[in-house]
């Protein structure tokens, strides 16, 4: 082996350890820490130390740009790749052949049901789509022009002091029925925030339909007329549920597994998810990328547009991801049923412009050496519009499915028994020792 290589890996014989040798120039002693699964444990950082009462080094990482916060067995993303593996599946085989509550089952359970365990689970969460009535009147509390998910986030953290046994979350059946309930309630919640906005009646779950078509219901049905939406749309609607399911440890996973983590009721817990969410650099981005869209107007004001960008004058909303440097897989699936929504809706507009403004950014030095791809925003907004759902819900719809992956990753957190309470340290930066001046005679 090349003494380069035998120093890299902190030998010279050439015989492997998986260790990390440090020397702290500060003191001159050497330490040598363990290394698992390409990782160190920032907690045997702290027997590093200039004096024994010292605290102990830190490691300082601001966004968690390269702090594992978990072991996980739920959902695997090789962002160099453009890989998204849910327990062992890849999201290109869940879309071609699976159902949204399918896949919530599996990121759940952690394997695909059988037959029986796949009709009881859609049975159950079909026979808990209805809320308590108070909700409604909860619903009906908030201004004409609140956003749904202000009224999305409210009434999931108002669903907690409706099952006050769901706290007890040591309770694998609570923890259950709180799983069962969350899937099923949150459309429900959803469509009545909508139907709150527009000033429509409420609808009620029609337990014959399925979950997505369930939905639409909810949101278009008007009087008794029967709501039967095309199965293309209910098909390309259970693709983005399936699409927006889990993406392992996001802002709102960390939030649900940072709430959760206080051993507060899953609602509560899911409630801090939906907050995180709701930001324009997280779930927020699908409603900017059409407003982004709409203000481009056309297509001969893209290289306008791409070249405020470049100048930081704003964003390429729809693009960048903190993890893919690669064409998000998510984004490559969604293009292809864009089309077949547009085949029964009719052409957008929107298409054209969005299209143009992908090739056109992919062939910019910006955005090639910054490895910026469209991500799963980038088409979403284009579907959703096709099938009339306004732009202050599309949020809302990435909550609805993403329910099953904060419910999967928060039960994993609560049995994990390395996880404790989250509780960053930090770098205090202010002043020590100032000596309180009262108030009249400060200056
Ligand atoms: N448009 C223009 N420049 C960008 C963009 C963008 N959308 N995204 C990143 N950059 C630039 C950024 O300015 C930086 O340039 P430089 O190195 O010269 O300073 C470089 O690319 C690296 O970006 P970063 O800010 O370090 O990347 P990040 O990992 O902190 O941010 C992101 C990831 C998703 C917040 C960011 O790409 C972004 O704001 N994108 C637009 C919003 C968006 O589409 N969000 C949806 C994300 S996918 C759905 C979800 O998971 O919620």
């Amino acid at each position: 082996m090349p003494l380069e290589s035998a120093q890299a890996l902190g030998t010279t014989s050439g015989e492997r350890r998986d260790t990390l040798t440090i020397t702290d120039n500060r003191t001159g002693k050497t330490y040598e820490i363990p290394i698992t699964d390409d990782s160190i444990r920032a907690i045997d950082l702290r027997q590093i130390k200039v004096n024994p009462d010292d605290f102990g080094l830190l490691s300082y990482d601001p966004a968690y740009l390269n702090t594992a916060s978990c072991r996980s067995a739920i959902t695997y993303i090789d962002g160099d790749r453009g890989i998204l593996v849910h327990r062992g599946y890849s999201i290109e085989q869940l879309c071609e052949h699976s159902t949204y509550l399918e896949v919530a089952y599996l990121l759940i359970h952690g394997h695909l049901p059988t037959r029986t365990q796949l009709d009881q689970w859609v049975h159950e969460i079909t026979y808990h789509t209805f809320v308590h009535e108070n909700i409604k009147k909860f619903m009906e509390g908030f201004r004409y022009d609140a956003h749904p998910m202000g009224m999305l986030m409210a009434s999931v953290a108002a669903l907690s002091t409706f099952y006050p046994e769901s706290k007890r979350i040591d309770d694998p059946w609570q923890n259950h029925i709180s799983a069962v309930r969350l899937i099923a309630k949150m459309p429900t919640l959803a469509a009545f925030a909508y139907r709150h906005a527009v000033g429509l009646p409420y609808v009620y779950p029609n337990n014959d339909l399925s979950y997505p078509a369930n939905f639409l219901s909810m949101m278009f049905k008007i009087g008794d007329a029967p709501y039967e939406p095309d199965p293309r749309l209910v098909r390309a609607l259970d693709v983005l549920l399936i699409l927006h399911a889990d993406h392992e440890q996001n802002a709102s996973t960390s939030a649900v597994r940072s709430v959760g983590s206080t051993h507060v009721d899953p609602f509560s817990a899911i409630a801090a998810g939906i907050g995180a969410l709701y930001g324009p650099l997280h779930g927020g981005a699908n409603e900017q990328v059409l407003q982004m869209l709409n203000r481009i107007g056309k297509v001969e004001n893209i290289p306008a547009f791409l070249q405020g960008v470049k100048e930081r004058r704003e964003l390429l909303m729809g693009f960048g991801h903190r993890v893919y440097k690669n064409y998000d897989p998510r984004a490559r699936i969604i293009r292809k049923y864009v089309d077949d929504v547009l085949a029964v809706t009719g052409m957008n507009p929107k298409l054209e412009i969005a299209v143009e403004l992908e090739r056109q950014a992919l062939a910019d030095e910006y955005f090639v050496s910054r490895k910026l791809f469209p991500n799963v925003d980038f088409y979403s907004g284009i579907i959703y519009e096709a099938l009339k759902i306004p732009t202050d819900m599309m949020t809302v719809i990435f909550a609805i499915a993403r329910t099953a992956g904060w419910i999967a990753q928060w039960l994993e957190m609560i049995n994990d028994p390395e996880q404790k309470i989250s509780r960053p340290r930090q770098i205090y930066t202010g002043p020590l020792n100032l000596t309180y001046v009262p108030l009249d005679q400060r200056g």
